[in-house]
């Protein structure tokens, strides 16, 4: 399939960049978080406190499973621990292009530290939660992705221009005109 797949953790930009990327590719877009959302009827919070995180883990699964049956080529951007799953990275691969946004620990508390919608950071010491987690889940993200950006210090228009270079260095979309550019 011939989509185009953003991962990476917590506020590495996955849905900023996608709407964008959306835009620029002219393609539609979907949140694994969002489909997630709609389907259950509650916020992620409110299904981590109903289900458990294995629970809403499932659901990912379920999620990513679906989106493998629809045509049409799209971007989809996902939450930060999706890719953790070996089925899911398996998935991943099947849906598209997989591209990380690598980000530092640092630049992701600068971003969330007043976040209450991730309901893994509300703990105790959100710090250290954000490096633990990083730690585990890094050589993960880097065997799903095609492709990776790192995002640190880059404003979003920056990190989407190095997203289409690589895609059209790898022959997953052609180089795009300024015109098309629009
Ligand atoms: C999670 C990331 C969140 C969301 C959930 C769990 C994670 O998505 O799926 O809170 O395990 O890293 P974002 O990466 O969009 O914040």
């Amino acid at each position: 399939m011939n989509n185009v797949v953003l991962i990476g953790f917590m506020g590495c930009g996955k849905s900023t960049v996608g709407i964008r990327l959306s835009y620029r590719l002219r393609r539609i877009v979907e949140d694994t978080d969002k489909l997630i959302e709609k389907r259950a009827g509650m916020t992620i919070s409110e299904i981590f406190d109903a289900r458990g995180e294995e629970g809403f883990r499932q659901m990912e699964t379920e999620c990513l499973k679906e989106l493998c049956t629809q045509t049409g080529e799209r971007i989809v951007s996902t939450g930060g621990g999706l890719p953790m799953r070996e089925e899911n990275r398996a998935l991943l691969k099947k849906l598209g292009c997989v591209v990380y946004l690598r980000i530092s620990p640092e630049c992701v508390w600068e971003r969330l530290k007043d976040d209450t919608s991730r309901p893994l950071l509300q703990c105790e010491n959100p710090t250290e939660k954000i490096r633990t987690l990083m730690e585990a889940r890094a050589g993960k993200y880097e065997t799903a992705a095609d492709l990776i950006v790192d995002v640190d210090g880059k404003d979003m228009e920056q990190v989407v221009a190095e997203i289409l270079a690589g895609l059209a260095a790898c022959g997953v979309i052609k180089e795009q005109t300024e015109e098309e550019i629009g």
